[in-house]
């Protein structure tokens, strides 16, 4: 296993480049597979879950292929998928097993698709049970994968989600786009909406209003170029390096900025952040812009209901910026992290009390002790190989003592491989 020393940073000025949006390059390679013609991507991320959802893909008879920097997807329309020779294996990735759960359930064949340790321990029932009513059938071990999907002739339906969750509405939504008539999808809150995005970009039959989306089925989709943003999720380690670490200012380029996904911007500026966004512009129907960030004196904050699927993977590094912050986070209504590659309200709150924060969590959530700008204690971090926690206390390190020592790093590949990198050149 990897480890890492993170040393203290004084202070910083940078430009940054983060990598592309893991969501939005999981969709280009998903929604290319099944769209008619060829999927130019540009800017696509080339971590571990999206190249496990181009082999994905590429099982399924699709070509997909590199040529200099961009990714090529050649599409042979909605029923062009083939019953694959093997095992489909999406590794760590919930988004590829949960999207393409719902592209399998609609193809003519049988398949199996299966993940990593910490995969086959996440709930896939909340999927498996929408697409069942929509006609799908599957073999599971009690809701969890492995899971055998026997395809069958769909059917529409109309559903409301418990939760708010993008990828069982993105499987909703894929597995609607081959069933008989139209499909209604009703979220309590509204998470990110890239799906919907890129099938209305693709001349899809979909309308969103509020947090209800519509689809219609019976029309091809058409392959278009599509442009991924740099992710505001890896962007947000860097956002909060800027905001935390004396005498900075940190800009990161050419960032997604779905209004679905700002919440961390949102959060932190009412939380006393200096940002600014500059050169706001649109690509392929989604927000794109430079976010710049100066030092800047937090203060704690209440985050909860509609605002949590907005930043909900930015909670940990969020979680490290209220610790540092003057007075008391509350985070509520989040149980949903739970459910995460490890349950993140548990392995946040252990990782803040090893560096010296007094934090507790709470069924759906947790309660920070802000120390008011005091430097973290020295620890050892176990990542419990989840990304957003190595990542988040890499940022801690920065504002340390003595830097931190961040072990099981490897698992950083999964969304960001330049992580390091990046923030190596930050000195
Ligand atoms: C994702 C949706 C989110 C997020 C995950 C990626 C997506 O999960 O946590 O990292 O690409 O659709 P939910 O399904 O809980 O919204």
């Amino acid at each position: 296993m990897k480890k890492i020393h993170v040393a203290p940073l004084e202070k910083c000025r940078a430009s940054v480049n983060v990598q592309g949006d893991k969501s939005i390059s999981h969709r280009a390679v998903i929604i290319g597979s099944i769209a008619k013609g060829t999927t130019r991507v540009t800017n696509f991320l080339e971590a571990s879950d999206t190249l496990d959802t181009v082999k994905v893909y590429t099982a399924l008879g699709v070509k997909i292929e590199k040529k200099k920097d961009e990714y090529y997807i050649y599409g042979n329309g909605l029923y062009s998928l083939n019953q694959p020779g093997q095992q489909l294996y999406v590794g760590n990735s919930g988004t590829d097993i949960r999207l393409s759960l719902g592209v399998l359930a609609a193809q003519h064949f049988t398949s199996v698709i299966t993940g990593d340790n910490q995969i086959v321990k996440r709930p896939m029932a909340r999927v498996l049970e929408p697409l069942s009513l929509m006609g799908a059938k599957f073999e599971s071990r009690g809701g969890k994968a492995p899971v055998t999907v026997h395809g069958q002739t769909l059917k529409g339906i109309k559903y409301k989600l418990p939760m708010a969750s993008a990828q069982v509405k993105s499987a909703i939504l894929l597995a609607a786009l081959h069933a008989n008539g139209e499909t209604v999808i009703t979220e309590p809150a509204k998470s990110r909406d890239h799906t919907e995005r890129m099938l209305e970009y693709f001349g899809a039959r979909i309308k969103v209003k509020n947090n209800t989306v519509t689809i219609k089925p019976g029309k091809e989709l058409a392959a278009k170029p599509v442009f991924v943003p740099g992710d505001i999720s890896s962007a947000a380690y860097f956002i909060i390096a800027g905001l935390m670490v004396k005498n900075s200012r940190i800009s990161v380029k050419d960032i997604g900025l779905n209004p679905t996904r700002v919440g961390l911007i949102e959060v932190m500026k009412k939380m006393g952040a200096k940002i600014v966004i500059r050169n706001l512009k649109e690509k392929n129907g989604e927000p794109v812009g430079d976010v710049v960030v100066k030092t800047s004196k937090l203060k704690g904050t209440i985050i909860k209901g509609d605002m949590i699927p907005k930043l909900i993977d930015e909670i940990p590094v969020i979680a490290v910026a209220a610790a540092f912050a003057k007075g008391k986070t509350v985070i509520m209504n989040a149980e949903e992290l739970r459910y995460k590659e490890t349950d993140r309200i548990e392995t946040v709150v252990k990782n803040l009390k090893l560096i010296g924060v007094k934090a507790f969590s709470t069924p759906d959530g947790m309660v920070i002790e802000g120390n008011n700008g005091t430097p973290f204690k020295y620890a050892s971090i176990d990542s419990f190989g989840d990304h957003r926690i190595a990542m988040a206390f890499s940022v801690a390190a920065l504002s340390g003592e003595n830097g931190m020592l961040i072990k099981d790093i490897e698992c950083v590949d999964t969304s960001f491989p330049k992580f390091y990198e990046t923030i190596a050149s930050l000195r």
